[in-house]
């Protein structure tokens, strides 16, 4: 699979060792943050060669869930400290870092620590500043702390600037060798002034933060021109924040030779597919094949009420149509996929190799072996929030950039049990009540997702003088970071109230409205 030649090569990097913590990319966040490009690599990875091919202004070694004293524990190479760039370890990566430098690291007992600690300044030290002078006087700061095992004995060169009662060697450093290493994880939240201490590594690190969008934007668009040549691309549109900046940095880059093709299966939420066509077609001049399968869609679902079948009906009818669509389209030799850095990483896998995750999508993630296709990825190198930056840098509108995520398979999950057409009709002017509730009360930017799921049962009401029999509804709001945890909206009393009314009053069929007040886990986001 040929990839987008790396618009990063023109840039100072910084290089982060993975050991496997659960937090690793929270570094990579906080360093993209502060405009400093940054990649992580599986320690596997991380080889003498690589080092050199990489050319690393610094090195920060990640936490892990592993012990150095084990045998076998994982280690990067030795030449990691003979490159002349700093390195800071974090928690595993300093207890390598000590052991392979000369220390000693030893098991808990009696000293390990989870949680919430309180480090004490020891002397100056150039990562510090801006710590230890907070205005409550105590010459503390809160960090988090993770372990289990803890340094013994410092490395030769190496001397301690903090400590807290669980880890007398809490910061340590050889600043002469520009060597840092702390116990706790400077990148999560708990650590109030934690990216103090990372704004202060890339700075004596020497970088000068030019990772910035308008920068990425000129970079990406001349490696796609580089790459595509004069050949013609096409992309699947969906609607989604990911499929539509990469859309348009391409056409910003190659202009016509880009069509997009919009499957319109029929699940999508009121006005929707119009508002999308019209953005991207008559806004921004994009060429954009609308294909209108509603029909085709909504009779294969037909007296379907299983989810998972619903899934697979959807996605295989997805690749029949675009597949069509594409294959009119002369020439075509590239497929846009709108890939994010997470989904690129490769996971540390103690077991075996390197994992490689790659999720595949807008439904289409056979397709490019299948016709031939080479994938342009423009977004591989970025976090979700820095594509929302992106977008905003081409132009897309700020409430496009901000939609709530949608599922592919659109409103048939949100249509519990058998979907017709009467019923989605239904749900859609219920959802769309919902959405315009949120949006009118200012809420909408602090939900991850909100709509509503029309339930398979009808309930009796009483509505003027006369008895309903009608479709229950729920409502659905969730708070997340990421959709792989959640919790539940806490709407005001009065304002589920107004809703309810709204919805009953406004939208013929419904006469129960109930709010869903899971967190997932246990629930799910989605009904199915
Ligand atoms: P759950 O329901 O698993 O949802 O908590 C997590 C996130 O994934 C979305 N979702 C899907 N997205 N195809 C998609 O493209 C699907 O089949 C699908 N199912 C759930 C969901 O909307 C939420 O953002």
């Amino acid at each position: 699979m040929a990839r987008l030649p790396d618009p990063a090569d023109h840039h100072e990097r910084l290089l982060i060792v993975d050991f496997g913590s659960q937090v690793t990319q929270l570094i990579a966040r906080r360093l993209r943050e502060l405009s400093v490009y940054c990649e992580i690599h599986p320690f596997q990875r991380v080889t003498p060669a690589f080092l050199q091919d990489f050319g690393p202004k610094a090195v920060i070694l990640s936490g892990g869930p592993a012990s150095v004293p084990n045998r076998g524990s994982p280690r990067p190479p030795d030449e990691i400290f003979d490159l002349g760039v700093p390195v800071l370890g974090i928690c595993y990566g300093q207890q390598v870092m000590q052991q392979m430098l000369g220390g000693r690291v030893t098991r808990g007992e009696g000293t390990a620590e989870f949680g919430r600690a309180f480090v004490s300044p020891q002397g100056q030290l150039d990562l510090l500043q801006g710590w230890f002078d907070g205005p409550d006087g105590t010459g503390r700061e809160q960090v988090w702390m993770s372990h289990g095992d803890h340094v013994a004995e410092l490395a030769p060169g190496f001397e301690v600037f903090g400590t807290s009662p669980g880890a007398p060697f809490a910061i340590t450093a050889d600043p002469h060798r520009r060597f840092y290493a702390v116990q706790f994880h400077p990148e999560v939240h708990h650590t109030p002034k934690g990216v103090r201490l990372y704004e202060n590594f890339v700075r004596l690190a020497g970088f000068a933060g030019d990772w910035t969008m308008g920068a990425y934007r000129e970079q990406a668009v001349e490696a796609i021109r580089a790459q595509v040549g004069d050949a013609k691309v096409i992309c699947a549109l969906s609607g989604g924040v990911d499929s539509s900046v990469a859309a348009a940095l391409i056409h910003e880059a190659v202009g016509d030779q880009l069509t997009c093709v919009f499957v319109d299966h029929g699940l999508l939420r009121q006005d929707e597919a119009a508002e999308v066509v019209s953005m991207f077609r008559d806004n921004m001049n994009l060429h954009v094949v609308h294909a209108q399968e509603q029909d085709l869609f909504l009779d294969a679902l037909e007296g379907q009420s299983d989810p998972e079948t619903k899934r697979k009906i959807i996605g295989r009818l997805f690749i029949d149509v675009f597949q069509k669509h594409a294959d009119g389209i002369e020439g075509a030799a590239f497929l846009a996929q709108g890939t994010l850095y997470p989904d690129v990483i490769e996971s540390v896998s103690f077991s075996g190799g390197p994992s490689v995750t790659i999720k595949s999508h807008h439904n289409v993630g056979g397709l490019p072996q299948e016709m031939g296709l080479t994938l342009v990825e423009p977004l591989r190198e970025l976090f979700k929030d820095e594509v929302r930056a992106l977008g905003r840098e081409l132009g897309l509108p700020p409430s496009f950039i901000g939609r709530h995520p949608f599922p592919g398979p659109g409103l048939a999950i949100r249509c519990l049990g058998e979907i017709t057409r009467e019923k989605l009709a239904i749900l859609r002017r219920a959802d769309a009540i919902f959405i315009d509730q949120i949006r009118r009360h200012g809420l909408y930017d602090d939900i991850w997702q909100a709509f509503v799921a029309l339930l398979p049962v009808r309930t009796v009401g009483v509505m003027g003088d006369g008895r309903t029999y009608d479709y229950a509804c729920a409502l659905r709001a969730v708070t997340s970071v990421d959709g792989m945890t959640a919790d539940y909206y806490p709407f005001e009393h009065a304002f589920l109230g107004e809703t309810a009314t709204r919805i009953i009053n406004e939208v013929p069929g419904i006469n129960r409205v109930t709010y869903d007040i899971t967190s997932k886990p246990p629930g799910t986001i989605e009904w199915e």
